[in-house]
């Protein structure tokens, strides 16, 4: 859709920028943020790097991303490892396969081993092996991001030592959500609030350019992630991946989301941004414009490649992220690179 379309004011002043971010922030203010092009647009990324310095964010935090597992039992129409894909190899890595990745992570310098995955009931044993023994020896930050669980689950996983964890809202508009994913937004809302319940630490997240998505929808997503007070929120533009019933979609708006992604850092100045891998795919330096409009996160692919090219989220190419990547794109975006080495 032509998300400019619904919205009158595209391209307003610099001048303006005080005046939509002032209190309150209404509905109408952040579809003007969402559209802002030209001058207003880099009125606002240029206030979300301000914002992030005085919150004292001067660093580009790093993840290691471990995909553990392609099962899943969701069947959202985005993803390629959706429940019924009969055509893609599936695989579960084992705990001691899981725990050696942590090593080469903690190796690199990077203190936070993030542990993602098809929501797969036969990886919680695994993670139930893997937790411990990662906690143990490395001592460091483990980020989950494993689907909708039992609340047993969830208690047990962080009791182990899992402290954050990722389980993106994909869309405030439930309707939308069960259309896309086939499943019930009330429960994943529910996951949300037992995750923060147990005492983890959450990320939450929207994807943008869903089939029959509106603007005032992602305003809505804009609105729920506020409500949410997360530690963590991501802004993620689509990408059609082969095998999927939207394969035929365009990418996301590139401009729409690094927009959603300033205003996040704006309204939650202390939050984690992540500038996803997704954004490089659809352009070259794609990640540092992610940064220099708020961002402050990379999560680096430390898969092993034999499982990474059946690990098919985004799309059968996806763009992957290694740790000279981040480094080189934190300190083109003046940001120092978080690493312990
Ligand atoms: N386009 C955009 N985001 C996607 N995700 C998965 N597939 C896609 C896609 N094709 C995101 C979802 C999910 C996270 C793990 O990856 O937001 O929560």
């Amino acid at each position: 859709m032509n998300y400019n379309s619904d919205c009158q004011n595209t391209n307003g002043s610099p001048n303006e920028l005080d005046t939509l971010i002032s209190l309150p922030i209404t509905s109408d203010k952040i579809k003007t943020l969402l559209t802002a092009t030209g001058d207003l647009q880099e009125a606002l990324f240029s206030k979300a790097r301000s914002i992030r310095r005085e919150a004292k964010i001067d660093y580009c935090l790093f993840r290691g991303v471990i995909e553990v597992s392609n099962y899943c039992q969701k069947k959202c129409s985005y993803c390629a490892m959706h429940a019924g894909n009969k055509s893609i190899h599936r695989y579960r890595m084992n705990a001691q396969e899981i725990v050696d990745v942590a090593q080469t992570i903690f190796d690199s310098g990077i203190s936070v081993i993030f542990i993602q995955s098809g929501q797969d009931p036969k990886i919680d044993p695994i993670l139930e092996e893997a937790i411990p023994a990662i906690k143990e020896k490395f001592g460091c930050s483990i980020l989950l991001c494993i689907g909708e669980k039992k609340p047993e689950v969830y208690q047990r996983l962080y009791s182990l030592g899992a402290d954050s964890f990722i389980l993106k809202f994909e869309t405030s508009d439930p309707v939308l959500y069960e259309n896309t994913t086939q499943s019930d937004h009330g429960r994943r809302m529910q996951c949300l609030d037992d995750l923060r319940t147990i005492g983890y630490k959450i990320g939450v997240g929207n994807i943008i350019g869903l089939e029959n998505q509106t603007l005032d929808s992602i305003v809505k997503d804009i609105e729920l992630s506020l409500a949410l007070d997360p530690n963590f929120v991501s802004s993620s533009p689509f990408i059609p991946n082969q095998g999927t019933l939207l394969e035929h979609l365009p990418y996301g708006d590139f401009n729409l989301t690094l927009n959603c992604m300033a205003i996040y850092r704006i309204l939650m100045p202390t939050c984690m941004v992540p500038t996803v891998s997704a954004l490089e795919k659809i352009q070259k330096g794609g990640q540092l414009m992610g940064l220099n409009a708020g961002a402050n996160v990379m999560t680096i692919n430390f898969t092993p490649p034999s499982y990474r090219e059946k690990y098919s989220i985004y799309s059968k190419k996806r763009f992957i992220v290694s740790l000279d990547h981040a480094i080189k794109t934190a300190e083109d975006a003046n940001l120092s690179a978080v690493l312990n080495r």
